[in-house]
């Protein structure tokens, strides 16, 4: 079976999609800062700085998952953490590129995560498409210098697609963990002026996606990935609560505060716009989750994962 090798393969999303991709029988191998020995999945190491790869991790693989990135919501958006946040993506994509420019072996598919941060943090009525232009804030000119890295594989002869995601829930860790906190000890409450969107989609939908990006040779470009259902961030904590049967609060936390504890970054705690699931749906794919209690109630009442 073909070997998929993903950078960034330790964070949130790529623990999910290497069991995924290890359920369907694919091989999986992860490119990390760090040499792994802890887990039952090839781990290769590489060096950004000294622009080392592991050389069996490129020679390999069938398809490339470019996940790798410092975290957009770890920490306060000093200019060196926005620096640190771009480079992370496009000096590791740039790295790849390189190497499979020397080498002989050349992936089918190269897929690159992207944000949905493209579109801009701002809170509109517009619904955004995978057509409309990238925003000239950070996170959009972050998106459109991500995904231009990404483009470059094309020349390649690579096939290339980009997945713009909005907020992923999962069990551990992610947003659903920072949000679900103060809910838990019984202060939820919507955030701002509250009528800012959270596009969000279930992991395990982000995970089909991916796995159709590898398995569907007609996909080529950018795709959003987030549910069909559109929820402001009042809806979607009222929603929380309710799946947790904690109470949910009023008046909201004031944005002011926010901005005070988070600096620039609360940008994405406050604005949101609504964003289209029409291209990847068109495409063919059907998600598990379309309504946010059912993947809210899926993954914070199940044992399953
Ligand atoms: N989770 C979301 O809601 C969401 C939404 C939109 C887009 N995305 C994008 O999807 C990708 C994966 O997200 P995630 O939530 O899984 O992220 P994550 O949990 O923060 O994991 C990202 C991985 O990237 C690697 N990494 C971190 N800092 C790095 C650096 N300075 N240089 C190179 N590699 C670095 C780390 O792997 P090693 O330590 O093993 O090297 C880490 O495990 C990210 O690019 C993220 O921006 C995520």
């Amino acid at each position: 079976m073909a070997t998929i090798l993903i950078t960034g393969g330790t964070g949130v999303i790529g623990k999910h999609l290497s069991e995924k991709f290890k359920e369907k029988g694919y091989s999986v191998a992860i490119l990390s800062r760090v040499s792994r020995h802890d887990t039952d999945i090839r781990s290769y190491a590489w060096n950004i700085d000294k622009s080392e790869i592991e050389k069996l991790a490129i020679e390999t693989a069938d398809s490339i998952i470019h996940l790798a990135g410092a975290n957009i919501g770890d920490k306060r958006w000093s200019n060196k953490r926005r620096q640190l946040i771009i480079d992370s993506r496009i000096k590791t994509g740039k790295l790849i590129f390189e190497k499979l420019k020397e080498n002989k072996n050349k992936p089918k598919a190269f897929i690159s995560a992207s944000a949905i941060g493209f579109y801009g943090t701002i809170t509109t009525n517009k619904i955004f498409s995978e057509t409309d232009p990238p925003s000239s804030d950070f996170l959009g000119d972050t998106c459109r210098q991500w995904e231009q890295s990404a483009d470059r594989f094309e020349e390649l002869g690579i096939r290339t697609v980009k997945i713009r995601t909005g907020l992923v829930l999962t069990k551990q860790g992610g947003v659903l963990a920072k949000m679900i906190l103060p809910i838990n000890i019984g202060i939820g409450s919507a955030m701002g002026s509250g009528r800012q969107y959270m596009p969000w989609i279930h992991i395990d939908d982000l995970c089909g996606i991916y796995i159709k990006a590898v398995e569907d040779t007609e996909m080529n470009g950018a795709y959003n990935a987030v549910a069909p259902e559109h929820k402001t961030n009042k809806d979607f904590t009222k929603t929380l609560a309710r799946v947790l049967k904690k109470p949910y609060w009023f008046p909201n936390i004031p944005a002011l505060l926010l901005k005070l504890i988070f600096g620039k970054m609360s940008e994405i705690l406050l604005e949101g716009s609504r964003v289209s699931s029409e291209k990847i749906t068109s495409a063919g794919y059907r998600f598990k989750f379309t309504n946010l209690e059912s993947a809210l109630l899926d993954l914070l009442t199940k044992n399953t994962r």
